[in-house]
């Protein structure tokens, strides 16, 4: 499994934000995949969590400080996680072909490949922006990197944006009854794991498949479940009006297929997990995607 480390920005430890706090969402996130979704089959990943450095752990630093990069050279809490692999280079390039902004000169090889290989690029994440018609590029900022991907241009390129959209709806209820973790500004990404491969491995392919993530709770908060309905009903439905979580979660109103798509992946996984916890006379997740859309019609 390949790597991805989150290192604390420094001053950052002693924020309500810290690292330690995501570091133990994510894992209430993980452990909650891990209980239900096999029932639910959301079809969405989390990154597997490795393990936790601290910024005390002296064998690990004296061992390993040297080894990063000048300006990461310090000593602070930092988190080791399952690494998200970029889309294909073929997926990449269309990225670039379809998206790259061609209105004042074609797009020449030349800078085709420029783009291509340049680094930051080469770690292509898309982002599901289902929220969101469409957004314009330009020349200066284009950037593979957590590339934006609108509605309208997913259904040109005809992804399965209903599943999508069932797929978001079940991890947020995973995230908030399974892990009581409010998923507040949380990001859905395409990306690609390796996997194994069809015996191939000796001429050097590595074989992908694309997946859907879900990933970064750095803002986000617990949510009491012994808490009144009221609380908690709040709690959910105000982290998912704010952050970036409107570009993600279709529009009520704008797009009512698609959100309906996500409001039933919601409502049974929700329902599954609360008959599962023994709660479900306590809340009523259809009750509460009621509240979320009179919510969201005031708040937007
Ligand atoms: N596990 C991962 N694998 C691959 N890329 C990741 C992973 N976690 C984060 N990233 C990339 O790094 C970016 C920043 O990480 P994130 O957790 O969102 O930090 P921040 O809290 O600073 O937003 C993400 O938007 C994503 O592109
Ligand atoms: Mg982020």
């Amino acid at each position: 499994m390949s790597m991805a480390m989150k290192k604390e920005i420094p001053g950052n430890a002693s924020l309500p934000t810290s690292l330690l706090h995501e570091y133990s969402l994510h894992r209430a996130v993980v452990a909650a995949f891990d209980q239900y979704d096999g029932a639910i089959k959301s079809d969405v990943r989390v990154p597997r969590l490795s393990d936790i450095v601290h910024d005390t752990d002296d064998e690990f630093w004296e061992q390993n400080l040297h080894k990063f990069p000048p300006s990461y050279r310090t000593r602070n809490t930092m988190v080791r996680m399952e690494r998200i692999l970029p889309l294909p280079k073929v997926v990449r390039k269309a990225l670039i072909a379809h998206f790259y902004p061609q209105d004042t000169a074609p797009l020449d090889s030349a800078t085709l490949s420029n783009i291509l290989n340049a680094a930051p690029n080469k770690h292509c994440l898309v982002r599901t922006y289902l929220g969101r018609k469409n957004g314009g590029f330009t020349r200066q900022t284009f950037s593979l990197r957590n590339f934006p991907l609108y509605l309208e241009p997913m259904q040109h390129l005809g992804l399965d944006v209903m599943g999508l959209a069932a797929s978001m709806g079940k991890a947020f209820a995973i995230m908030h009854w399974g892990a009581g973790v409010n998923g507040d500004d949380v990001e859905f990404v395409l990306g690609t794991s390796a996997v194994k491969g069809q015996g191939d491995e000796a001429f050097g392919f590595q074989h992908r498949a694309v997946g859907f993530y879900l990933l970064d709770f750095g803002q986000c908060d617990l949510v009491d479940l012994s808490d009144d309905v009221d609380v908690v009903y709040q709690a959910f439905k105000g982290a998912m009006v704010t952050g970036d979580n409107q570009l993600f979660i279709p529009h009520f109103e704008k797009s009512r297929e698609m959100f309906a798509a996500f409001r039933e992946g919601y409502i049974g996984a929700g329902q599954t997990i609360l008959e599962e916890k023994k709660l479900e006379k306590k809340f009523n997740v259809e009750d509460f995607m009621r509240e979320y859309e009179e919510y969201a019609e005031d708040f937007l």
